[in-house]
């Protein structure tokens, strides 16, 4: 019996692959590459020591799929696949509900067709809109300001009818909120293609001298230090929280929602100050206007997964930061 990892060459589906790998778990890889490279895959095999199938294919095909599940025993399957820039999805939302619906469609039509029933998926913090309050809980209101989120909002839906139609189906949907680091060995990490759109990798790509200036989206917010706070959370802690989702849907039906965060917020500023202090390193940085869609506030209340999931985040934003400039400073500076 095996795990699918759909997009697992990528930034979160690496980790989790490697933490998956050392539970003793079999795990079977689909990606299309479209947003990572085979090295990557080949990363996770050095690590771990241990081979395992690899598909290069796209989750939209469900020949593709069919493939895949006749050619292995899949118990489950965590679903990564899916495009994740803000940004992009403001001006190509077509090219991000065909992805991200598509293949999660294709996807369940084949876990159906060969009574496979618990499935993990990568939900966002970006589908509480812009909350309220905080910390965020399960039951706060859902909203969207940009397609990719509508898309995470529309295949929550999608699933939870899924299970309402099935109760054989078993969906654990985790809520990420922002995820940065790398594993401790630097051989995995996030490496995004072009300028990044996200703090931790624009802050490593000007500590390894390949961008001049950070620059800080507003510092006129109601914050601590008027800077954007949000939840940073290690991708080896959020790795591990799909250990135990896995865990948990094996013994519950139905779909439930879980906040992975650490439940607490630091802004640009304490992200800015805690890379420099660990790392040595200066990063020259300006303060310009807000960037339009950010909201202020935003940290998860992970009581839920705490109780349900037996699952915490356990590591420091200086083992984040530290973790993060150990793999760039290799990937990019190669150092
Ligand atoms: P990533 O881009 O590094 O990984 C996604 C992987 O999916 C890539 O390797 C890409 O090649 C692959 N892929 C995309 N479409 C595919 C398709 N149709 N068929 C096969 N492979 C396909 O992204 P990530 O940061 O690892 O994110 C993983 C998941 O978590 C995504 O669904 C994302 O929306 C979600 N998420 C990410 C964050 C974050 O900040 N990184 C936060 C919340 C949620
Ligand atoms: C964090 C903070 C910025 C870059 C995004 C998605 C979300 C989820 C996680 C997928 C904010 C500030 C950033 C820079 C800056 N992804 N910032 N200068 O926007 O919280 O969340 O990634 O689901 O859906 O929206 O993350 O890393 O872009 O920004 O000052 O160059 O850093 O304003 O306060 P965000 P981020």
């Amino acid at each position: 019996m095996a795990i699918l990892i759909t997009g697992g060459a990528g930034f979160i589906g690496s980790h989790t692959a490697v933490e998956l790998i050392s539970a003793k778990k079999n795990i079977i890889i689909i990606d299309n590459l479209c947003n990572s490279n085979i090295q990557s895959v080949e990363n996770i095999r050095k690590i771990t020591g241990v081979d395992f199938p690899f598909y290069k294919a796209d989750c939209c095909c469900d020949a593709d799929l069919e493939k895949i599940f006749e050619e292995n025993e899949i118990q489950t399957v965590i679903h990564f696949a899916g495009f994740k820039a803000v940004g992009e999805s403001t001006q190509k939302p077509l090219k991000y509900y065909k992805n991200n619906l598509k293949s999660t469609l294709s996807l369940c039509e084949v876990m159906k067709k060969f009574g496979c029933s618990h499935l993990v998926f990568s939900s966002s913090a970006t589908v509480y809109g812009a909350p309220k309050t905080v910390p965020i809980k399960e039951d706060f209101p859902t909203s969207t300001t940009n397609p990719y989120g509508t898309t995470k909002l529309m295949i929550e839906n999608i699933l939870k009818d899924i299970c309402k139609a099935d109760p054989k189906f078993s969906v654990a949907c985790l809520r990420y909120f922002n995820p940065i680091g790398a594993h401790k060995t630097g051989i995995i990490g996030e490496m995004p293609n072009g300028i990044p759109n996200n703090l931790m990798p624009y802050i490593t790509q000007v500590a390894a001298g390949k961008l001049k200036i950070l620059s800080v989206f507003g510092n006129d917010y109601e914050t601590h230090d008027g800077t954007g706070v949000r939840d940073y959370i290690h991708v080896v802690d959020l790795a591990k929280g799909h250990l135990s989702a896995l865990k948990y849907i094996k013994n519950h039906s139905g779909f439930e929602t879980f906040n992975l965060g650490t439940g607490t917020g630091y802004s640009v500023l304490d992200i800015l100050k805690t890379f420099e202090r660990v790392n040595n390193i200066k990063i020259p940085y300006k303060i310009t206007k807000r960037r339009p869609g950010d909201i202020a506030i935003c940290y998860a209340d992970p009581t839920k997964s705490k109780k349900l999931l037996n699952w915490k985040a356990l590591l420091s934003l200086e083992d984040m930061c530290c973790d993060s400039w150990n793999f760039a400073k290799k990937a990019i500076a190669g150092k």
